[in-house]
């Protein structure tokens, strides 16, 4: 039998996400026995129990599961959107867990793009100046440096004739490829998304995930995407499975092809 053959999913089990980890010595991203426990009043929400898991710097993997498994607080919890209740998780060395408010802040603005499933752009400013916005919350590079920097993301996102639009005169898929452009602005280490195509159709979702995978790629990005859908992993490189908040297995998107 070649090594190369993955059988099909669900009969492969895939790799365990610690044994994975361990072979991925030098991962851009390491998440250690990560766990968040929402607390409110005598109820305790265990939504992420013990994830283990590393990604390569230039990798864009999925995170695959169903609604309420712990995507969302997995991938917040990485970018420094929320602290984990026990774990580590380091980005280049950086510790997520161990920085000050004022740290965090300043990570996640350097450090980490976001796209979310609605895309959350600012309703009053265009296109373009959407893009420019975030460059101004943090000043590495001149006002010339930004806009040049703007004008080839809308181009390369298909936008360049939409840069003067607001929000409310793209389409989904449009302002989708907005938020995309928004968070490669600040040339962030790390993109996170999550569900970005719950709002398009099949379609445009595709159109949005390639367009996705082809900036991380061209970028040496590292990615993760969140995802319920099956449709959207064959961009990926690695799928990592979640379920009740466990990592169950990771494994190649040509094995859950159907
Ligand atoms: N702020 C919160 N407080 C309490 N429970 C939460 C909170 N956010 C999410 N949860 C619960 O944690 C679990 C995982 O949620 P989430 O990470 O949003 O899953 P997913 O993104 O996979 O749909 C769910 O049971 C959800 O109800
Ligand atoms: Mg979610």
């Amino acid at each position: 039998m070649n090594d190369d053959f993955v059988p099909a999913h669900p009969q492969d089990p895939g790799l365990d996400p610690a044994q994975d980890a361990g072979s991925h010595a030098d991962a851009i991203l390491k998440v250690e026995d990560v766990s968040k426990i929402y607390r409110s009043g005598d109820t305790e929400v265990h939504a992420v129990s013990s994830a283990t898991m590393a990604v390569d710097q230039g990798e864009f993997v999925a995170l695959l599961g169903p609604s309420g498994s712990g995507k969302t607080t997995l991938i917040s919890m990485i970018g420094g959107l929320l602290s984990p209740t026990t774990g580590s998780i380091t980005l280049a060395g950086t510790d997520v867990a161990a920085l000050s408010k004022r740290e965090l802040t300043a990570f996640r603005a350097e450090r980490v793009g976001f796209v979310f499933q609605a895309a959350n752009l600012v309703p009053f400013l265009t296109a373009r100046e959407n893009l420019l916005y975030v460059s101004t919350l943090q000043k590495r590079i001149s006002r010339k440096e930004a806009h040049a920097r703007a004008d080839q993301l809308l181009e390369e996102l298909g936008l360049a004739a939409r840069a003067k639009n607001v929000p409310e005169q793209l389409s989904g898929g449009e302002r989708q490829r907005v938020a995309i452009g928004r968070a490669l602005m600040n040339d962030p280490d790390l993109i996170l998304v999550d569900e970005p195509t719950a709002a398009l159709d099949t379609k445009l979702g595709r159109q949005v995930v390639e367009l996705l995978a082809r900036e991380i790629k061209q970028r040496g990005k590292t990615g993760i995407m969140v995802t319920h859908d099956l449709r959207m992993v064959e961009y990926t490189d690695r799928v990592f499975e979640i379920l009740d908040g466990h990592l169950t297995h990771v494994e190649q998107p040509s094995a859950l092809a159907h």
